[in-house]
């Protein structure tokens, strides 16, 4: 049996074993299995890997995407630069660690992205934020990140500089913060909602639920909208192709 699997803790909400069983089951691949490994404290990894030598994948989650690069062999120029790894591969006891949420958001934001959307604000400044940040980069579209705490060190505005000026400049908005992530379904990002036009892009990266509060002000506004689901899915394709190496 191929053995794959997530660490990360806690892992109670976790959607990839779910998504990898039915994908196992509707692609009739019987010879693999996805399982979660919930670790405590990242020096218990070491031993995971060692209890466990049939393991050729594992995708990392909070809290372990950054701490996990430690015990990496290779890992691509993402991951360098994002300081975060959620995928890794094991080949001959080798550990080469990957980012597939940049290559998740990319392909995910670029089916809506259009020609007026040139600058950006992230709203957050966690891991995912970096990941996104790596992204626009690559895609030349310049950015500013929104921040509760504005000196953070990095470009920053606080929610309470985004005036009318700001939102008219910056046509493209993605919310890395938990903001209205279930169960807390009432909360969105503080940012003035009455200032969007149907030129506005907002990208949730949340994907729980369907559509957020931040996506349906965006919506009643006649912003265009996306949120996380595509952007899962993407990465949990991406890790099986690395992988496998397809
Ligand atoms: N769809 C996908 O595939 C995908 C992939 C990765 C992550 N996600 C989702 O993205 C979200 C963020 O993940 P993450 O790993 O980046 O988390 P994180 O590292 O904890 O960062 C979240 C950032 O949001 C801001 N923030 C946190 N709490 C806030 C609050 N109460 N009010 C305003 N801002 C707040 C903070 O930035 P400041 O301190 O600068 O304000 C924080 O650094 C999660 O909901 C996660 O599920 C989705």
């Amino acid at each position: 049996m191929r053995k794959f699997g997530l660490i990360g803790y806690p892992l109670s909400h976790s959607f990839s074993p779910a998504y990898f069983a039915e994908k196992f089951e509707r692609e009739h691949i019987f010879d693999c299995f996805y399982d979660l490994y919930p670790i405590e404290n990242i020096s218990d990894f070491a031993n995971l890997i060692i209890s466990n030598p049939g393991l050729e994948g594992i995708n990392v989650t909070i809290p372990y995407k950054k701490s996990v690069i430690s015990f990496l062999n290779e890992k691509t120029e993402a991951v360098e630069k994002i300081g975060a790894c959620n995928c890794i591969k094991i080949k001959n006891g080798s550990l080469t660690g990957y980012n597939t949420d940049v290559i998740g958001f990319e392909k995910s934001l670029s089916s809506k992205l259009t020609g007026s959307h040139t600058k950006a604000l992230i709203l957050g400044t966690g891991g995912s934020a970096a990941a996104v940040e790596y992204v626009l980069i690559k895609l030349g579209i310049h950015y500013s990140f929104v921040s509760r705490n504005s000196e953070t060190g990095k470009r920053s505005l606080s929610y309470n500089e985004l005036t009318k000026e700001i939102l008219g400049q910056h046509k493209l908005i993605i919310n890395t913060t938990p903001l209205g992530m279930f169960p807390n379904v009432d909360k969105c990002p503080g940012i003035p909602y009455e200032f969007l036009t149907t030129d506005h892009y907002l990208f949730d990266l949340v994907y729980n639920p369907v559509e957020t509060l931040f996506l349906k002000k965006a919506a009643e506004m006649g912003a265009i909208t996306k949120n996380g689901s595509d952007m899962l899915v993407i990465q949990a394709e991406e890790s099986w192709k690395i992988w496998n190496e397809i």
